[in-house]
């Protein structure tokens, strides 16, 4: 399959979570290599972020979207289709994130977890694969987490519904592959933006929002299905992941608030 996204070679992407952290990052970073891009979020355009570059750049098209709400989905999928007349690369990049202990669990807090970081995705996936299918190409990118590989203690709420939409990736990717669809995942660490703030803990490998833009857009001149970083926290965690469940679980103990 041809590689879509090459720095020199313009091309349509929507980035559905653009109007903070990583997602503007992103942003600021294609529109500078000459791409178009439609930035969407709830309040995309009214985000004064946004509003500075539409004004440097013409190839920037602001879309207001609540990926919990199923028919917004639709609407805007639909939408953004006509914005450019196509999209070649679909980036879904929203996260919720809200630790919590069992005995303080907070079903709202984790349907919200579970709308934005997995069941957005899907919505957004049912309104778009039939176009892209109709255009015959096109690259979807989903950012999970590392988190995804194991589970660990408070953080489930965010973790369950990320490893959800990697196993749905994976199940989704040969038929994509068949309809010349490239579906990448990114399952990267620490990054300093406003949900790593809630951490009360020492996060190792933490980045900032433009070093983690520059690394998953050099992940994204590869065709790999997973882009993902940094090396020693994937280590640790796919080591979590493979090693004897008795092991691991007396390892993750050990992450306990006494
Ligand atoms: N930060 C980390 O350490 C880290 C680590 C691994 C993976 N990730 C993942 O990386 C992605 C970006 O994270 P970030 O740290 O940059 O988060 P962030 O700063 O909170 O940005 C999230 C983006 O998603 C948008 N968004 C949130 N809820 C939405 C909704 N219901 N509908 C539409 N847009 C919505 C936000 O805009 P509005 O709130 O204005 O709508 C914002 O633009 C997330 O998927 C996150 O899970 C982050």
């Amino acid at each position: 399959m041809k590689n879509l996204y090459k720095r020199v070679n313009p091309v349509t992407i929507w980035m559905v979570g653009a109007s903070q952290g990583i997602g503007l990052e992103l942003t600021k970073r294609w529109l500078e290599q000459g791409h178009r891009v439609i930035a969407s979020a709830r309040q995309a355009e009214s985000s004064s972020e946004l509003a500075v570059l539409s004004k440097r750049y013409a190839n920037l098209k602001c879309l207001n979207l609540d990926v919990t709400d199923e028919q917004d989905c639709q609407q805007k999928a639909n939408q953004a289709w006509l914005l450019f007349s196509g999209i070649d690369i679909w980036f879904y990049n929203v996260g919720a994130y809200q630790p919590m202990t069992i005995a303080q669990w907070c079903t709202e807090d984790f349907v919200k977890m579970n709308q934005a970081n997995y069941l957005g995705a899907v919505s957004l996936m049912v309104a778009l694969q039939p176009m892209f299918a109709k255009q015959g190409s096109g690259r979807w990118i989903w950012n999970a987490s590392l988190a995804s590989y194991f589970g660990l203690p408070y953080g489930g709420g965010y973790s369950a519904p990320k490893a959800a939409l990697v196993n749905l990736a994976e199940s989704l990717q040969p038929e994509l592959a068949q309809q010349n669809v490239q579906l990448q995942i990114i399952n990267h660490g620490f990054v300093k933006t406003r949900l790593t703030a809630k951490n009360d803990f020492s996060m190792p490998g933490l980045v900032e929002p433009a070093q983690a833009a520059a690394l998953i857009d050099q992940g994204m001149q590869r065709q790999n299905f997973e882009i993902r970083f940094p090396f020693k926290l994937r280590i640790f965690l796919s080591a979590l992941k493979t090693m004897p469940y008795s092991w691991a679980l007396a390892i993750t103990r050990r992450m306990l608030k006494s």
